[in-house]
């Protein structure tokens, strides 16, 4: 556990950087700083490895002073990845990586195989071994950046706004990734962001700071969605902050309906029957194996002999049950043609549907207001 208590630094020029800060890091959770920028994250996160030191105050690792600990010790067992990844532009990827197990006594051949099973275990192929950082993409080099510092195989790991230098899409992969690392090394991780979105989505606890590096609020995500501590943290978590809220309730209790479907050989005329006895003007349009193609408009139906697939409209995205939330599910709604969500398994096969009546009430459910 990393523990900072009551920890101050007034930089030299008598900027105060973080004020009286307590908090504590829980060993094998991801504890997430953000804040706009000026607040105090970095200053915060690098004197958890001396790259600062305190003003005033202490800041414990697994009940030790930080200060009483040989700087260069300390980091080896906590790796640090910053934005742009910090790679040397002049040495290979593998050369990147391999220094660090080699610093842990690792013979040279050893510490080659500990850096490509990194690149393996961030979804980098070997090939990209022989590479040098300007030969890869932004996402790519933070890829590295996290294989370097997982190499020494810290139980700590220091993020400063890793992700923050690439496209949305990239983050979106990257932070997935993140994901499914810790799921498997449940390292104590020090994330910083500036991006509430990601601290929602990557937290295990957020710190919401405020500039003058006083923490506002020390909470789950769910609790600083639902319960902002003050005004300060509601307006920084912003105005769909009930949407982002929606994402921490399952969609599996959405009470699903049969929709009323068409098939591609289904004649116009049996579609228009069909909608008729359900009473709908939409028909879910399903391939021989059920899975969605699109909603077919019934009043849209022009004679013809069988519907035609042109004249589908997209379904949007679908979303599973089992692994989705209640947000992905109101979604789904949201960008249906018929206002209705469709329901998929793993292998894609529709289950059923929900319309936005049905996503109302499982909100209203599951936020206690039914
Ligand atoms: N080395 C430094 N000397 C003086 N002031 C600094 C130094 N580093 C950061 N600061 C100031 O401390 C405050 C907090 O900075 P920082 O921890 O980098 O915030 P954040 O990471 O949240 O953007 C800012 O006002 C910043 O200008
Ligand atoms: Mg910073």
């Amino acid at each position: 556990m990393i523990r900072f208590e009551r920890v101050t630094k007034r930089y030299a020029d008598g900027t105060l950087a973080v004020d009286d800060l307590s908090l504590e890091c829980a060993d094998g959770e991801i504890t997430v700083l953000v804040g706009t920028s000026g607040c105090g994250k970095t200053t915060s996160l690098r004197m958890i490895n001396r790259l600062v030191d305190p003003t005033s105050g202490t800041i414990r690792v697994a009940g030790k002073d930080v200060t009483k600990s040989d700087p260069a010790e300390l980091r080896r067992t906590m790796g640090y990845v910053i934005q742009q990844g910090g790679l040397f532009p002049h040495r290979t990827v593998i050369d990147n990586i391999a220094p660090v197990p080699r610093l842990l006594g690792a013979s040279r051949a050893k510490a080659r195989g500990r850096a490509y099973e990194m690149l393996t275990l961030v979804g980098l192929s070997e090939p990209m071994g022989k590479r040098y950082p300007y030969q890869l993409s932004g996402g790519q080099q933070q890829r590295v950046g996290v294989a370097r510092a997982l190499a020494a195989d810290p139980p700590v790991l220091l993020m400063d706004e890793p992700f923050s230098a690439v496209d949305p899409v990239v983050r979106s992969e990257l932070q997935q990734e993140l994901q499914r690392l810790q799921a498997q090394l449940h390292k104590t991780i020090v994330f910083v962001t500036h991006d509430v979105d990601e601290a929602v989505k990557l937290g295990d606890k957020i710190a919401v700071m405020q500039v003058g590096g006083h923490l506002v609020q020390f909470d789950t995500p769910e609790r600083i969605l639902a319960r902002p501590e003050n005004a300060f943290v509601e307006s920084f978590v912003g105005t769909d902050r009930g949407i982002r809220w929606l994402s921490f309730f399952a969609a599996k209790g959405l009470r699903l309906h049969v929709p009323a479907t068409v098939e591609t050989t289904t004649s116009a005329e049996d579609a228009r029957r069909i909608a008729r006895e359900a009473g709908t003007g939409w028909l879910l349009a399903l391939d021989a194996d059920r899975h969605p193609l699109g909603w077919l408009e019934v009043a849209t139906l022009n004679g013809g002999a069988s519907i035609e697939l042109a004249g589908l409209r997209s379904l949007g995205h679908t979303f599973k049950p089992d692994d989705d939330s209640l947000r992905a599910a109101l979604d789904a709604t949201v960008l249906s043609p018929a206002g209705v969500a469709v329901a998929v398994d793993d292998r894609g096969v529709v289950v059923g549907v929900a319309d936005h009546e049905e996503v109302t009430r499982a909100i209203r459910a599951a936020s206690g207001r039914a």
